[in-house]
């Protein structure tokens, strides 16, 4: 259980992370859920229509409604230009979360950015873990989640099957951050 909703909209230097909303459907559809490249190692099959992504704010509009949190758009803070998505998924009281960005903001350090961001938002809201995973081949995802606090669980043989790379099940890694305190022993009198 949540201790308060998490924000419609979160601000970092340079990107702006919000609720999707019908209007963007189109724009993620094009930017970056239709691209082969972007999804390859996502676990959603890669958009075929726009149909697709509607469904997509469909189940976002679910998630916040029924866990107060859920997926967010990034968009660049200066023009508004759509840049990827990234979001927090809860179960119980940890929650996982993942990211993607369009072909043409990779390298940057948006995703790095707004997983931080992310990170300290679900801190905040009373997340007590977070988790993320991925394919044992995406080394770029894995640095991201290195350079924002996640340390490895562990590696699942043959567990998922990634609908964009083929039917076969592939390995997982599993990475958490965990925020809860450790009790420190009472000091010697
Ligand atoms: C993975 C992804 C989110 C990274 O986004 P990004 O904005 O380029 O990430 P950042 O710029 O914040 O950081 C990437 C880091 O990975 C490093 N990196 C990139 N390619 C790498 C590779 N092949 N091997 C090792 N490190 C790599 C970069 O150098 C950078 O680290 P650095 O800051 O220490 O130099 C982006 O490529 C993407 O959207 N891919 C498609 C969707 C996806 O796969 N999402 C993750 C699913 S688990």
């Amino acid at each position: 259980m949540l201790l308060r909703p998490a924000p419609d909209v979160i601000e970092t230097a340079r990107l702006r992370l919000r609720r999707p909303l019908s209007s963007d459907a189109r724009q993620i559809f094009t930017r970056y859920a239709s691209d082969p490249d972007v999804t390859r190692y996502m676990s959603f099959r890669c958009h075929r229509s726009l149909a697709d992504t509607t469904m997509f704010i469909d189940f976002s509009n679910i998630e916040w409604a029924a866990n107060g949190c859920g997926p967010y758009v990034v968009v660049l803070r200066d023009s508004d230009i759509l840049l990827g998505g990234t979001g927090l998924t809860l179960q119980e009281d940890e929650a996982e979360t993942g990211y993607l960005f369009a072909r043409d903001a990779w390298g940057l350090g948006y995703a790095s950015e707004s997983l931080a961001a992310i990170v300290e938002m679900a801190r905040s809201i009373g997340v007590r873990a977070l988790h993320a995973h991925c394919h044992p081949d995406h080394r770029a995802s894995i640095r991201v989640l290195e350079k924002c606090g996640f340390t490895f669980e562990h590696r699942a043989k043959a567990a998922h099957v990634f609908p964009n790379l083929d039917s076969v099940k592939q390995d997982v890694l599993s990475y958490i951050l965990s925020f809860e305190r450790r009790t420190e022993p009472s000091p010697p009198c």
